[in-house]
């Protein structure tokens, strides 16, 4: 008996030990503190946490989702526990780059757009055939108008919450392609938009005594009562593998499944298994929604990337960062292994993906990737000086000299420098040349391009759980589970075919800020 105590009273010591350390070293990171679970009474190996007065929302996920709905819960009045299987919060929203969408803010308005009523259209035509089709009542029939509708109205409020009530700059707006109108939003200075609204998300958040953040803990289940409704979770410790279970509403905020190349995603796209992506190799969680009977959305409607840097430090890495597309919009071109040109570059993603997709391929253990070569002459190199910086420095492309290329590849550079110098390409009909100034012959041998490997990568996933504008996930027959709601990646029916740049960030803050108010009110009532 004695010895079990004390060595129970040494495993919390050291379990105590470890939680300071990574606290100090995760305050010094992102600059905020939280608490890990308190290890109270313990039976069967399962470890319940201590009833706090009333029952916590639970938030799984410490992407933007999640994030925006604990905000609210707190604000409604209840606790939150919010509960993430990485070591450190912000999933992978904290890497977006290019900003959030809003249609009718004071930042906008500011740039001169004075009225902006398109982005319900703008995003009725990107989500494409399957929007068409389910107002057709050919698939499953959650509501997207309402989804669409609910998403693009609230986005106004969702920049300015963020701008003013968060205190995120956001203050310059862009225009991104498929949108007819300027309403990408992101901050002045250097820190890219993810990175500034979740670190000042999570500050704001630890200030609140009512907020409990674990990291390093996994929700393995959810739990359900008789009647179907869910009333807490189980999760894992990472670290020492102890069992929690935990009562509570549950706002599920996981993610999408871009990153679960040999799972989730090869299940809904064998085309796609294996396939590197800009998202974290995780296994998906969408399992546990299933398991409490949810419905299931557009789940083969993944966004596809056709370049994506295969890092010379680390080819076979299934991580990988996003060639943009900016590099071939101003000149550059793909040539395949061979040191050939085999599509016009400035075709759709789709088109240039598959065209990658139908060269040999040349696969990095059970990671699937093709030889391709990224080539900009020196006009696109200047064109692109602001990001090209940044790959050159993480060594993912190199400058070189056209005479210290291989023959086939400076062949291939004087034939489309033969190209453009006439004006048509007879190959595969590029119109657009960017930049591009290389002549072609023996001219050119002197001049530095740059070059990359690039190869197709998975960014987005568009489908997922099927739920409603309360944000309440919905089960068999698209009856709301009792309990539950859900926000972000996680969720599908509103990107149909294809999600517009912004609008993930986006529908994060509506549809998180959505979940935690209702999960908080439905504790109030109870
Ligand atoms: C490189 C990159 C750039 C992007 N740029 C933009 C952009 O500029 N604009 C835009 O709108 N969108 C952008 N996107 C897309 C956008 O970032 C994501 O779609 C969005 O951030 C998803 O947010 P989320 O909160 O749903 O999930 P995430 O931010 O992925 O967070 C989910 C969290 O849940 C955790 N989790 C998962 N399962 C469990 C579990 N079982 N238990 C506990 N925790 C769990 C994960 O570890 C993760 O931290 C970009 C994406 C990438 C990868
Ligand atoms: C979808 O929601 C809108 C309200 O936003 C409503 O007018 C419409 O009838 C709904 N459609 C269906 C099929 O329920």
């Amino acid at each position: 008996m004695l010895m079990i105590s004390l060595r129970r009273c040494i495993l919390t010591l050291l379990v105590g030990i470890a939680a300071a350390i990574l606290g100090i070293v995760y305050q010094r990171t992102i600059g905020i503190s939280f608490d890990f679970p308190n290890i109270f009474s313990q039976s069967n190996n399962i470890i319940t946490s201590p009833q706090m007065a009333s029952k916590p929302v639970i938030v799984v996920g410490s992407g933007l989702a999640g994030l925006s709905a604990a905000h609210e819960a707190l604000r409604a009045g209840a606790k939150v526990h919010l509960l993430e299987r990485a070591l450190k919060p912000g999933g992978n929203s904290i890497k977006a780059s290019s900003g959030i969408n809003g249609a009718g803010t004071r930042f906008q308005k500011a740039l001169g757009v004075e009225l902006d009523d398109k982005f319900y259209d703008d995003t009725v035509r990107s989500a494409g055939q399957r929007f068409r089709e389910a107002a057709e009542g050919k698939s499953l029939n959650v509501n997207r108008s309402q989804l669409i509708e609910a998403l693009t109205r609230r986005s106004e409020s969702a920049v300015h919450w963020l701008a003013d009530e968060i205190g995120v700059d956001l203050s310059v707006v862009a225009p991104l392609g498929g949108h007819s109108i300027p309403r990408t939003h992101r901050g002045a200075g250097q820190t890219p938009p993810g990175a500034a609204i979740i670190t000042t998300l999570l500050k704001k958040l630890g200030e609140d005594q009512n907020f409990q953040l674990s990291t390093s803990a996994e929700v393995v289940s959810l739990d359900v009562a008789a009647d179907g409704a869910v009333k807490g979770v189980r999760y894992v410790s990472v670290s020492d593998g102890a069992k929690y279970d935990l009562e509570g509403h549950v706002v599920f905020a996981p993610g999408g499944f871009a990153g679960d190349a040999n799972g989730l995603l090869a299940k809904h796209r064998p085309d796609l298994a294996g396939i590197p992506s800009t998202n974290e190799a995780k296994p998906a969680s969408h399992g546990l929604l299933d398991a409490v009977g949810a419905e299931f959305v557009d789940m083969d409607s993944v966004q596809v990337h056709p370049t994506g840097f295969v890092d010379p430090k680390d080819p076979g890495a299934t991580y990988k960062f996003l060639a943009a597309e900016v590099l071939r919009g101003e000149g550059g071109i793909l040539l395949s292994g061979e040191g050939k040109r085999f599509v016009n570059e400035m075709e759709t993603r789709e088109v240039v993906s598959k065209a990658i997709m139908e060269l040999p391929s040349q696969d990095s253990g059970s990671t699937r990737q093709w030889d391709v070569t990224l080539l900009l002459d020196p006009g696109a190199c200047e064109a692109t000086a602001g990001h090209l910086g940044f790959y050159l420095f993480k060594g993912f492309m190199e400058k070189k000299k056209v005479k210290d290329l291989s023959p086939q590849v400076i062949e291939a550079v004087d034939r489309y420098a033969a190209t453009v110098a006439a004006g048509t390409d007879a190959d595969f009909g590029r119109r657009n040349f960017g930049h591009w100034r290389l002549v072609p012959g023996e001219a050119n041998r002197e001049e530095e391009v740059c070059v990359g490997k690039v190869t197709p990568i998975t960014h987005f996933t568009m489908g997922g759980a099927a739920f409603n504008e309360k944000a309440q996930v919905l089960g068999r027959g698209l009856v709301p589970v009792k309990g539950l709601w859900a926000a972000g990646e996680i969720t599908g029916g509103i990107h149909g075919d294809n999600r517009l740049g912004g609008s993930s960030l986006l529908e994060c803050v509506v549809f998180g800020r959505i979940a935690g108010a209702e999960a908080a009110k439905a504790v109030a009532q109870e």
